[in-house]
């Protein structure tokens, strides 16, 4: 696990950027696994900037997003085909035909829990994935569990979750109880994983997934196990781990 302090959450954002423009620039036809959540905004602004400035060209890119809630129509404002629309996708060249995201309105949910691994398994797997991690360590919306989950499934949110997520709802009634993700195991196959956090309230996060045991009460542990991450941090979500551990940038 190699490990990146920035000064600022602009200086995160900028260098999360970076690295995807690399990788788009090594590879035009990049499989980019993408996450919602405020985290990643400032990363999404810099790449919209990128791609005004010709730096980077999303044409034969191909994205597929983490999650997405379940029974919440992907017009409404909270949907994160809306968030990703709203802060990406509007503004580059992908193809449409090139994103996916999981249908959280599909009859047949497992199906869909099915298809989409299959897509991802089928265009070769992703190259680059990007997390953010939650209070609890969730990363998709694997919550602090008693097991590891292999594949994409429908997952309950914990309460903890749903306050948190509470903010950008009208009331706390209104956040969906279920949601689609990719599981850990999905995660996992991924070539590359870029965890971003920043804010004093990720730190506890953050230091459990560096250091503590590896266990699925922990989510993001298992990436003590994967053989390329990156994590990027703010001096906040930095605060408790040993300098020794990490480059400051
Ligand atoms: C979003 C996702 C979640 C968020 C996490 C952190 O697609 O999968 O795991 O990354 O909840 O959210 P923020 O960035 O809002 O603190």
């Amino acid at each position: 696990m190699k490990i990146l302090v920035c000064e600022n959450y602009d200086k995160l954002s900028e260098k999360a950027a970076q690295l995807i423009m690399s990788q788009i620039t090594l590879k035009s036809n990049s499989v980019l696994g993408l996450a919602t959540g405020s985290t990643p905004i400032g990363m999404y602004k810099k790449l919209v900037e990128m791609y005004e400035n010709k730096m980077i060209d999303f044409s034969d890119v191909i994205t597929f997003n983490l999650d997405e809630y379940q029974n919440l129509p992907i017009d409404n404002d909270q949907s994160y085909h809306y968030f990703m629309d709203e802060n990406l996708f509007n503004y580059i060249n992908v193809k449409r035909e090139n994103i996916h995201i999981p249908n959280g309105m599909a009859k047949d949910i497992k199906k869909e829990c099915i298809e989409y691994d299959e897509s991802i398994r089928k265009i070769g797997g992703i190259d680059i994935q990007v997390l953010g991690i939650g209070n609890n360590a969730h990363i998709g919306f694997n919550e602090p569990t008693v097991n590891f989950e292999k594949k994409t499934y429908v997952v309950e949110l914990q309460e903890s979750t749903r306050i948190a997520n509470a903010r950008f709802f009208n009331s706390l009634d209104d956040v969906p109880k279920n949601a689609i993700t990719m599981g850990i195991g999905s995660i996992f196959k991924s070539k590359k994983i870029m965890l971003l956090a920043a804010g004093e309230n990720k730190a506890k996060a953050i230091y459990d997934t560096v250091y503590g045991k590896v266990t699925p009460e922990v989510p993001a542990s298992i990436l003590q196990l994967h053989d390329d991450v990156i994590v990027i941090l703010d001096k906040e979500a930095a605060r408790l781990l040993n300098p020794v551990d990490y480059s400051v940038v």
